[in-house]
């Protein structure tokens, strides 16, 4: 079967033109099977986000091949949803109008549309607040207004980078509870989600790959044998669980201090 990812020899050069080249990611192989959830984790700077950049078309690897389903990447495409970093909501717009932008962007009709938000609003619990707009939402909704956004389209590779980041302890471990589910539910979506909690990283994925500081390349690949579906807020504390994040643990750490 074809891969959902291939990334072959892949480095990143930044500034390659100017007299100070960065090389950000160093000859880096990563095979993703249809309907794998991955994590990666590093230390800041290691090229995580290079890596969702070229994935997702928006830069052209220096050398080396990305493929998604067996084609070379050349653009950005319907088929991926991004969540950057940062990604912020229109002020302006409700929390249902935004999780419309993708679809309207792409020139989905308005019915098909409006049905396909509403559907999110429910399975992300935000039901009632269709019509609030980002400053009356909670941070933890915005974040949620933020993933259906990204999931309106029914991408068939999700690209998610830190997209938890900002939120504190108890919320985050609500959100990424709803995302799991949602993804758990999703059927064949394949995943890539940048973290640098390698909790959150074990707790959510199939397998998780570990980076090197700058030049970025592959320090670990270890598979996660936890069974699904994840109930979030119990695993935590699975003896299992915590096997699995000490043994990346000594991987990363490292890399990080
Ligand atoms: N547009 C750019 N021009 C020059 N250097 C860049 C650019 N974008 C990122 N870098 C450098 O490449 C490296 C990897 O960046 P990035 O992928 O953002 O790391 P991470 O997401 O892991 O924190 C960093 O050292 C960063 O400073
Ligand atoms: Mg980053």
């Amino acid at each position: 079967m074809t891969n959902a990812v291939d990334i072959e020899n892949v480095s990143l050069v930044f500034g390659g033109e100017g007299n100070n080249p960065v090389l950000a990611v160093d000859t880096i192989n990563i095979a993703i099977p249809k309907g794998q959830f991955v994590a990666i984790v590093g230390p800041s700077g290691c090229g995580k986000t290079t890596v969702l950049n070229m994935l997702s078309g928006l830069i052209p690897p220096t050398a080396g091949s990305v493929k998604r389903n067996g084609k070379e990447v050349d653009g950005p495409s319907r088929d991926v949803g991004y969540m950057l970093a940062r990604s912020a909501l229109s002020p302006w717009r409700t929390a249902l109008k935004n999780i419309e932008m993708g679809l309207q962007i792409h020139g989905v009709d308005k019915a098909t549309r409006r049905a396909r938000a509403h559907e999110l609003i429910s399975l992300l619990h935000l039901d009632g607040f269709e019509n609030s707009y980002p400053s009356q939402l909670s941070q933890g909704m915005r974040q949620r207004v933020a993933i259906a956004r990204t999931l309106a389209i029914e991408p068939d590779l999700w690209l998610m980078d830190e997209p938890f980041g900002a939120l504190d302890a108890q919320t985050r471990i609500k959100v990424q509870g709803e995302f799991i589910n949602l993804w758990e539910r999703s059927g064949e979506s394949s995943v890539i989600f940048v973290t640098h909690d390698l909790e959150e990283a074990v707790l959510l994925a199939d397998r998780v790959i570990v980076m090197t500081a700058r030049p970025g390349r592959i320090k670990s690949d270890t598979l996660i044998d936890l069974p699904r579906p994840r109930v979030i807020d119990e695993l935590r504390f699975d003896e299992k669980f915590k096997d699995a994040e000490h043994r990346i643990w000594k991987e990363l750490r490292d890399e990080i201090i």
